[in-house]
């Protein structure tokens, strides 16, 4: 490392051996004891913490600025390095302190709101607003340091792979990846609109049209949805693209993607990834982005009770329902009917209108479930399940739509809860051969699974033309680790009639298409080369790589669950003359 002239070390970097050497650190006052004639100084900077001991080595005028120290206050202090009286095991620098000659104050503060070493008792909103501070902590930013490593290698492995790192424009036009967008009003042409771009989708394939060949860039995407635990308004993804791929390129390439920051960050090799089929994901977990460090799967037992007598069960079946049931062994006993309440109201908000559950015991079944079953479904149901006493046998019956996501969520919780993950593991799997389009019931129309570009499998191109666009499978995959959607990406349309084709099956008249990506259409008649790409979403990358729930925990300047930057007070009112200006009327009150 370039220092500067002053500073000879960090303060994370003095071992025995400089023993007797005379240096300079600068950095913050973590902590402080004044013993009456003896200081202990805690100095702090990114490397490390080391201790300063004034004493009576010290000359007077030393220890008298030493007192005038105070928390989170900056100085410089020249000394020597001299071996602890009181080693300290648990700190790197713990064989030495610095006896210092001079300790100048180069910057003070007033009492703060809090301190990095007491902010895990702050409110995060506290946090938020004073990021500075929080972010002095220690544990923050060794999760920035390792954002950085995780970039780095990223760029390292596709750098190595001939990809060429591009920049796309962020005042552009809407792409349609589902969320809302930001938009941005011109000044210079009034009533008109940018917006920032959900992802560069479009730009990277036009790169690809223009012959790059290899593209790829660490970039900011703007997303206007609800937020949750892992989802970010402005969030950054590692976004690649190649000509002449096929499926299998694509993910090979991911996976050295993923496999370069495993190691960089962990030094762990991330082994075979596994490759479901959406159809395999959903009938064995419910969800298509299953946590896989556990087991639990789920059981489709519509058949076996197709006959019961029980209304409750055929009323969730009529109209194409579906019955699926977990067994979570040995978890009678710690479920109280408490907890078994809060699983029912949690997946109630998925649409499922309950659960019902038994306790296996060596009598018999306690709980709903079993007063509704016949005994032989309930011997039946027990068989198949392999339910033996202490399990807890839970059962939804519904819409395919309400139970799949309402089993699928309980069985994440249910990892959690039942204590069945263990919090070192990464389980990634590629999830393949995903419909093409979904069923908007509301809106009364399809909608794209992944996105408008993605290639429909080749021999389902002409279902498009017959209408039966719920047939259609695309190539499309999605990479998923612990739970979490990590990447997407699919071989795109580069053909211009499919691509027609398949707006049209999405609702967007001919004029529609054209207005809004004629300039793709065009590119596509240019002689535009099969190509084909994947996403990562990297702030999920470096949660799971930082060993966190949190994704703010990993971006410098988070936004709060309500968009909001606490530090900087964005979104923020603006002049009335800039309104003006940029030919906007304002209707909020
Ligand atoms: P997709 O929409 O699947 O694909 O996004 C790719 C990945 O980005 C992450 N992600 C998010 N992370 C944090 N906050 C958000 N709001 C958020 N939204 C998405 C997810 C996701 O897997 N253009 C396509 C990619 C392609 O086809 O190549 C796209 O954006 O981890």
């Amino acid at each position: 490392m370039l220092k500067s002239a002053r500073r000879t070390h960090t303060c994370g970097e003095l071992r025995e051996e400089h023993i007797g050497q005379e240096v300079v650190l600068q950095g913050w006052v973590q902590s402080y004891r004044d013993l009456g004639g003896v200081l202990f100084l805690a100095l702090r900077d990114r490397y490390g913490v080391t201790q300063i001991t004034a004493d009576e080595r010290c000359a007077e005028a030393v220890r008298a600025v030493g007192s005038r120290l105070r928390q989170e206050f900056v100085v410089e202090v020249a000394g020597r390095v001299e071996r602890r009286a009181a080693p300290n095991e648990r700190m790197a620098t713990g064989q030495i302190e610095v006896v210092p000659a001079a300790i100048t104050l180069l910057s003070s503060t007033p009492p703060l709101p809090f301190s990095p070493e007491s902010a895990e008792g702050a409110h995060e909103e506290t946090r938020l607003r004073y990021r500075y501070l929080d972010l002095r902590r220690p544990a923050l930013q060794e999760k920035l340091v390792t954002r950085h490593r995780a970039a780095q290698a990223a760029r390292r492995y596709l750098d190595g792979e001939d990809f060429l790192e591009i920049e796309t424009p962020v005042l552009t036009r809407a792409t349609p990846e589902g969320a809302r967008d930001y938009l941005v009003p011109s000044r210079v042409h009034p009533g008109q609109w940018y917006a920032l771009p959900q992802s560069p989708q479009i730009f990277k394939q036009i790169l690809m049209v223009a012959g790059l060949d290899r593209y790829f860039q660490i970039v900011k995407c703007f997303r206007d949805e609800d937020l949750r635990a892992d989802r970010q308004p402005e969030f950054t993804q590692i976004d690649i693209e190649l000509s002449f791929a096929t499926q299998d390129l694509v993910i090979e390439l991911a996976e050295g993607v993923v496999r370069a920051m495993w190691q960089a960050v962990l030094g762990r090799d991330i082994g075979e990834v596994p490759r479901l089929s959406y159809a395999e994901a959903i009938a064995r977990f419910g969800v298509d982005n299953p946590d896989l460090r556990f087991g639990l799967e789920h059981r489709d037992v519509t058949e076996l009770l197709s006959a019961s007598a029980s209304q409750v069960i055929q009323g969730g079946l009529t109209g194409g329902g579906i019955a699926k049931a977990m067994n979570a062994k040995g978890a009678a006993a710690g479920s109280s009917r408490r907890v078994i309440e809060g699983w029912t109201k949690f997946v109630r908000q998925y649409g499922m209108g309950g659960l019902l559950w038994a306790k296996v015991k060596d009598d018999g079944w306690s709980g709903p479930m079993g007063k509704l079953l016949s005994e032989g479904e309930r011997a039946a149901l027990g068989e198949h399940l392999g339910a033996e006493p202490g399990d807890l046998l839970l059962l939804g019956v519904g819409a395919p739509g309400v139970v799949n996501p309402g089993m699928g969520r309980l069985r994440g919780r249910l990892g959690r809860e039942l204590d069945l993950i263990d919090p070192g593991d990464y389980a990634f799997a590629w999830v393949v051969d995903f419909p093409a389009f979904e069923r908007d019931e509301e809106a009364g129309r399809w909608v794209a699974c992944h996105h408008p570009f993605t290639k429909p499998k080749e021999e389902h191109i002409p279902l498009l033309a017959q209408g039966r666009h719920g047939e259609v499978y695309s190539d499309a995959y999605d990479l998923v680790c612990n739970g979490y959607e990590i990447a997407g990406g699919s071989i795109r349309i580069h053909d211009p009639e499919v691509q027609s084709a398949v707006f049209e099956a999405l609702g967007l008249s001919e004029q529609e298409a054209q207005e809004k990506f004629g300039f793709l259409l065009d590119a596509l008649r240019s002689g535009a080369p099969p190509h084909g790409g994947i996403a990562f979403g990297f702030d999920r990358c470096v949660m799971l790589l930082a060993g966190t729930e949190n994704i703010r925990d990993v971006i410098a300047f988070p936004k709060t669950t309500s968009a909001q930057d606490l530090m900087s007070g964005a979104p923020s009112g603006v002049d009335a003359g800039q309104l003006t200006e940029l030919s906007v009327a304002s209707t909020a009150p």
